[in-house]
């Protein structure tokens, strides 16, 4: 039994008598508590590969900030390593593959994820909800299977991820057979994830915005699609497509449970998109808490009340950036879980 149960329950869509809060990057350099454990293990993918210091890390922003739910400490790109595709995470750049998919050959070569190739996040899955003892649900989360292949083409990060795209365009069927594979292992991971505690689900689908939006429905929805169809009956499901407004109403015939959005679309414009059935989540800009506290409370509260006290999971429209003060985020959090309708 939860404690604390207001995500969930906005989720579900079951009435709250005030705003659940979380923020995406929660779990990261804002606290000099996470730079402390952090600094414990050799590099990012030992830390990863922890679970005793992931789910340290995942309790710190519990304790720390108040936040209405726990996200496992982890990283998306555990899928591709998990695949094959080993990958480094390095220091002020960010991902790196040294082997990338090319040819038909490549793909085939891929394995199919099964959950025990992830057990240390189901290990740290496990610990962290026996530790968390109820106090707040815990979040699973995988990539989408578009953005996933992204990496898995590109090899690291990338403003355009035109070599990813220029794939969709030059090989689309070895395309669909790639984002196929990550599907299936995104599926058993999610399942495995549930299993070892996992209360929700997000599915991250970081660079949907640099897709057309025939392009988006063609190779990236319908494999969200395909996740939310199998995963929904075990456990809620938010999909965050970031940058794709355009594909809101179409998302929100996924039927997933939540629908995360970023800062660049208004609330009432996404409520008309998606209707009144689905929770939306989201969607502060994390550069407001470089503001002052007058400045974050007025912001904060117009939000507030363009989304609503139901239906509606107060979160950032990305994740926090490391050098945002950790008091201001503080503020923020309290001031969403003190404000009263
Ligand atoms: O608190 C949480 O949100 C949980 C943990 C989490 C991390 N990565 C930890 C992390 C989650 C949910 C992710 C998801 C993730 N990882 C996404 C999707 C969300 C998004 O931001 O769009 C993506 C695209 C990645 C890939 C990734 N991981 C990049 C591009 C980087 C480098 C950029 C950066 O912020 O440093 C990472 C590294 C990473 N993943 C860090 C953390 C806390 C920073 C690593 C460090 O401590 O040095």
């Amino acid at each position: 039994m939860l404690k604390n149960d207001l995500v969930l329950k906005a989720a579900k869509g079951e009435n709250v008598d005030r705003v659940p809060v979380w923020l995406m990057r929660q779990a990261g350099r804002i606290l000099p508590e996470y730079k402390a454990t952090r600094a414990k293990a050799k590099n990012f993918i030992e830390f990863v590969k922890n679970p005793e210091l992931a789910c340290e890390v995942t309790i710190q922003p519990v304790d720390i900030l108040g936040v209405d739910a726990a996200i496992i400490f982890s990283d998306i790109l555990v899928i591709p390593e998990a695949m094959g595709l080993p990958y480094q995470m390095i220091e002020a750049k960010g991902p790196w593959f040294e082997k990338t998919i090319k040819n038909k050959a490549d793909v085939e070569a891929l394995r199919i994820a099964q959950g025990e190739d992830l057990n240390y996040v189901l290990q740290a899955l496990r610990l962290t909800k026996k530790e968390l003892n109820g106090r707040v649900p815990l979040i699973g989360f995988c990539g989408a299977p578009w953005t996933i292949f992204a990496y898995m083409i590109e090899g690291s990060g990338s403003k355009t991820f035109s070599k990813a795209k220029q794939f969709l365009y030059t090989q689309p069927e070895l395309s669909h057979l790639l984002l196929d594979k990550i599907t299936k292992s995104s599926i058993n991971y999610l399942k495995s994830q549930i299993e070892a505690g996992t209360d929700m689900v997000q599915i991250f689908d970081s660079w949907a915005g640099v897709l057309s939006e025939k392009q988006y429905y063609e190779f990236a929805l319908k494999y969200i699609n395909e996740i939310v169809a199998v995963i929904k009956p075990l456990a809620p499901v938010t999909v965050f497509a970031k940058d794709a407004h355009y594909a809101l109403k179409k998302i929100s015939e996924t039927n997933c449970n939540t629908i995360g959005l970023d800062w660049t679309i208004d609330a009432a414009k996404a409520r008309t998109e998606v209707g009144k059935n689905m929770t939306l989540q989201g969607n502060a800009d994390p550069c407001l808490l470089y503001a002052d506290e007058k400045t974050i409370a007025k912001e904060t509260e117009l939000m507030l009340r363009a989304f609503g006290k139901q239906r509606y999971i107060c979160n950032l429209g990305h994740g926090l950036y490391p050098d945002i003060d950790k008091e201001k985020v503080k503020f923020f959090v309290n001031f969403v879980k003190e404000f009263r309708f």
